[in-house]
């Protein structure tokens, strides 16, 4: 008998549990051994669960059972989650995981310590919920240097998005429903400040270059301010309103990531990735681009990477699976973002907007405007040419004397 323990028993440790539980027959004869899930650790109790009897509630019970051989730690966090693992990986039982915020932030520790200790930490989970993206990523496409990653890494934003774009619903109506369906996280904000978007990108920028990539060296901004007047001018120029995430290695050796909306062209194929929705272009030297796409949140179809890398480690108990990277010291490795370039919409506010266009061509160059029904006098909307990032920003706070900027979007591509 394998045996398994799952540390926390919310949305993705119950559907974790769900899954191997409905198809442990199968998952059994897959590993030529029968497995089954012996603990379920929670500070709750769940007495209606049909898993109840696997409840319990101190960790050392899993930490000190020799029967234990793989845990998923679902629990989320970096405080407790991080001691857990931690302790997990230092007896040897290999650790696999949906927590991005964890793997973010002490990734190249904790495989650290798996290796030393000859034992897996495996997180599928982490990025892109259900899809596969990861094992893609370092095994069938080892061959390639990656030239970028990019596209859309957050379910509730993009579900967000798309009920603004489809059906007119307000930022916060849209919110609330992305809540009540269980797609936000407990606390909204890493989704809507795009911190949970940032942490997936780091992930596959760390695995992608072999080297730690910290989120607080990537700049990141969400789609709190976006309405749907942006929307509306965005449609009318051909675009739609993304989040999205991307991370590119450039020709000196360092790599630029940033996480924030942008404006996808209606023709790019990430401008039909709806809902909850993930898709990944991962470009490389051999391959060109390929996409990933799938649902990225929820219940089972996270649950089913879960359940994947537990597989995957009670498969490979003798040799583990070798993913991971270097620590390394980011203020030379992560180009400041100001230092690369784009093409960005704006929207301002100003009593004598009209009257402003002489200014702002001779500030930013040759503009393309964009109009709505009903667009106030006060109001201009444009798309300037791509320009450094530095001279975007300084330019803004320039305008922002005579004008109030609304919204700034950059463009994608
Ligand atoms: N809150 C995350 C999302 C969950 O919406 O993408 C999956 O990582």
């Amino acid at each position: 008998m394998q045996n398994v323990a799952v540390i926390g028993y919310g949305v993705v440790g119950s559907g974790t549990v769900e899954l191997f539980m409905k198809n442990r027959e199968s998952i059994s004869k897959k590993l030529g051994k029968d497995c089954d899930i012996k603990y379920i650790l929670d500070l709750r109790d769940f007495p209606h669960s049909p898993f109840a009897d696997r409840i319990i509630h101190d960790f050392d019970t899993i930490l000190n059972d020799d029967e234990i051989e793989v845990v998923a730690e679902v629990v989320g966090g970096t405080t407790f989650a991080y001691d857990y693992t931690k302790r997990l990986l230092e007896k040897g039982k290999s650790v696999v995981t949906s927590n991005k915020a964890l793997v973010a932030a002490k990734g190249a520790e904790l495989l650290k310590i798996a290796q030393e200790h000859n034992c897996s930490y495996l997180f599928e989970a982490s990025v892109g919920g259900g899809i596969p993206i990861i094992r893609p990523l370092c095994k069938c496409l080892a061959g390639n240097e990656i030239i970028k990653i990019s596209g859309i890494l957050n379910g509730t934003t993009n579900f967000i998005l798309s009920k603004m774009i489809k059906d007119q619903l307000t930022f916060s109506d849209a919110l609330k429903m992305a809540q009540t369906l269980g797609y936000a996280e407990a606390d909204p904000t890493a989704d809507i400040e795009g911190e949970d978007a940032c942490r997936k990108i780091c992930i596959l920028g760390s695995l992608a270059y072999g080297k730690h990539i910290y989120p607080e060296y990537v700049h990141c901004s969400g789609i709190t301010h976006i309405t749907l007047d942006d929307i509306e001018y965005a449609s009318n120029a051909g675009y739609v309103v993304k989040l999205i995430g991307s991370v590119a290695k450039l020709e000196d050796g360092r790599v630029s990531a940033i996480v924030c909306p942008r404006l996808v062209a209606k023709n790019n194929m990430l401008a039909n990735v709806e809902d909850v929705y993930n898709a990944i272009t991962v470009t490389g030297d051999g391959v060109g681009d390929v996409l990933f796409y799938g649902q990225g949140a929820g219940k089972l179809p996270t649950a089913s990477a879960v359940v994947g890398d537990i597989i995957d480690c009670l498969r490979h108990k003798e040799r583990p699976v070798a993913i991971g990277w270097e620590d390394c010291d980011n203020e030379k490795f992560v180009v400041n973002y100001k230092e690369t370039s784009t093409a960005a919409y704006v929207r301002i506010k100003a009593d004598d907007a009209e009257n402003m266009k002489s200014a702002l061509s001779e500030m930013f160059g040759k503009l393309m405007y964009i109009e709505r029904s009903g667009r106030p006098e006060n109001e201009l909307a444009f798309i300037t040419p791509v320009m450094k990032e530095a001279d975007l920003a300084s330019n803004l706070t320039i305008l922002s004397h005579s004008a109030e900027i609304a919204c700034k979007i950059r463009i994608y591509g």
